[in-house]
């Protein structure tokens, strides 16, 4: 260790180079891309440098790496910039940070209630699919995943009849504590209407989680146990939640602008 960790960089990069000069061409020239005049590239191409080298050579890099704690993930790599914003977004109202950081606090709120006793996520389809798989690995207890599918929009944004196209197994239900997880709660009837199902087909308990709640445009006195964010009354897409089918793959939540809800024929092509 004292004799890696006393070289510099540059000395370091020359053994490397050297260690490289008895294999074939390819994995010299790739070995020596991979090494940077800093430490910490020194560090990663160790790794590398272990499967085409000698295994004590690794270990030597490694561990003069870790003696100067610079066993992390090599700085100077650009981070992913942001999403372009979607042309018919008029804004941005949960960048994809807010939303994790929201998420990880509800994680935390369920799984603080259902310590200690199994439970059932059902995840109402097609919105909350996004929503409840980013929740359910924040939540390290042990649970079981269900999907209920229900419709109510169709390709407008109003609320029309609600249609339950499908439930749990009758064994998903039954005697079991149940989650809903659905992607906003609007008028309320949804979840409403499926709480009462649930527990008409025998759920021991039914607790509700909205990702999004828009309490402005409430035509029932439903109240969530768990919600990430309010929002005003804006038509929202987004992170899970569309517009004719179409804007569930945004990592955002945005506001649709209002000409392409209101002009006569579905997005195309998106
Ligand atoms: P509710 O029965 O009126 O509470 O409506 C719930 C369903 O309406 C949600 O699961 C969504 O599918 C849909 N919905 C309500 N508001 C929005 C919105 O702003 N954007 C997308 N879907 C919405
Ligand atoms: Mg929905």
């Amino acid at each position: 260790v004292g004799r890696w960790a006393s070289l510099r960089n540059g000395e370091a990069r020359k053994v490397l180079w050297a260690g490289c000069a008895g294999r074939r061409r390819t994995m010299r020239s790739s070995a020596r891309a991979s090494v940077r005049p800093r430490a910490g590239a020194v560090c990663a191409s160790a790794s590398f440098a272990s499967i085409l080298f000698a295994p004590s050579f690794a270990l030597d890099c490694a561990a003069a790496a870790f003696a100067r704690r610079e066993l992390c993930a090599p700085r100077g790599i650009p981070q992913a910039s942001p999403p372009p914003v979607h042309e018919d977004v008029e804004t941005i109202l949960f960048t994809e940070a807010q939303i994790g950081a929201g998420i990880d606090r509800v994680a935390r709120e369920v799984t603080a209630a259902y310590r200690g006793t199994g439970f059932t996520v059902v995840s109402v389809l097609k919105g909350s699919c996004v929503f409840a798989s980013d929740l359910i690995r924040r939540i390290p207890i042990p649970l079981e995943l269900a999907f209920v599918s229900a419709s109510s929009y169709g390709s407008g944004v109003e609320s029309g009849t609600l249609e339950v196209n499908f439930f749990p197994a009758e064994s998903e239900i039954r005697g079991r504590d149940l989650l809903l997880v659905d992607d906003i709660l609007d008028t309320g009837r949804t979840l409403a209407r499926l709480v009462d199902e649930m527990k008409r087909r025998g759920a021991r308990s039914v607790r509700t989680c909205v990702f999004l709640d828009k309490p402005a445009r409430r035509a029932t006195s439903f109240v969530a146990d768990y919600r990430v964010f309010e929002v005003e009354d804006l038509f929202v897409v987004g992170y899970g939640l569309d517009f004719a089918g179409h804007y569930r793959n945004l990592p955002y939540v945005g506001a649709l602008k209002r000409e392409c809800y209101e002009r006569p024929r579905s997005p195309a092509g998106r």
